[in-house]
């Protein structure tokens, strides 16, 4: 397929733990796509209000958070082509993955001026690249010109074994109930929040892999850029 020297972007959104991400890596390393994880930008500026003292219970102290993001430097760095979440200079990868962000990040990403911090990022980061950008709001929102917007679904019971799996082996404890109410509380959220709400785009294809490898949603894609740019 000759999509090397194309300028495409893709969307892709969906819910909690749907497998975005991984697809997404995948696609960027087989096809050289730059990759931009949206959630993790979220997820950096709850850590760092977390670790701040700007949330107080379920309290957010929005005027000292608005404040801060001005002069806060969250990036990617590719280090052996893995693509890594940095504050300044630390990498902040791991602890933005823990329950203690998970459980404040979709709040966090209710805010408007902090869906414009990160907005801003995305189109920074993007400039003159191919890429492939998993979120939320990506097909609707951040990019509603992306060439290919695909919207992923699967079983909630898959969502949540597969997060499980991904945080026992980072030495987390948690328990699947646990894991199960983060994920159904964040797709509230997400979901009906004023700004942005999570939603498939209109003109989106859902893809639902709850029973499908890697390999076979890769081959889903290959055939779907075939048909729109493929000779
Ligand atoms: O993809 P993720 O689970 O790492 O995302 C973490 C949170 O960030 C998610 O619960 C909602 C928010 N988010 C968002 O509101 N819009 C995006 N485009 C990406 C993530």
């Amino acid at each position: 397929m000759d999509i090397e020297n194309k300028e495409i972007i893709i969307a892709i959104d969906g819910y909690s733990s749907t497998g975005k991400s991984s697809f997404a890596k995948l696609i960027a390393s087989r096809w050289g796509f730059l990759y931009l994880d949206s959630g993790a930008l979220y997820r950096a500026v709850t850590l760092f209000a977390l670790d701040n003292g700007l949330i107080e219970g379920e309290n957010i102290d929005e005027a000292r958070l608005s404040q801060a993001l001005a002069s806060l430097d969250v990036h990617f760095e590719n280090h052996d082509g893995q693509t890594l979440t940095y504050m300044g200079s630390i990498c902040v990868e791991k602890e933005i993955r823990t329950m203690r962000v998970s459980s404040m990040v979709s709040p966090i990403a209710t805010l408007g001026f902090v869906r414009n911090f990160v907005n801003d990022r995305l189109h920074q980061l993007a400039v003159g690249s191919r890429v492939v950008m998993d979120g939320r709001d990506i097909g609707t929102t951040v990019f509603p010109q992306a060439d290919v917007k695909i919207f992923m679904e699967a079983d909630p019971k898959v969502r949540a074994e597969r997060r499980m799996k991904e945080l026992v082996e980072k030495g987390e404890k948690v328990c699947l109930s646990e894991i199960l109410n983060n994920l159904s509380e964040r797709d509230r959220i997400d979901s009906s929040r004023a700004i942005s709400p999570l939603r498939k785009a209109e003109d989106a294809l859902v893809l639902n892999n709850t029973y499908m490898t890697f390999e076979q949603q890769m081959d889903w894609l290959q055939a779907v850029l075939q048909e729109r740019f493929g000779r």
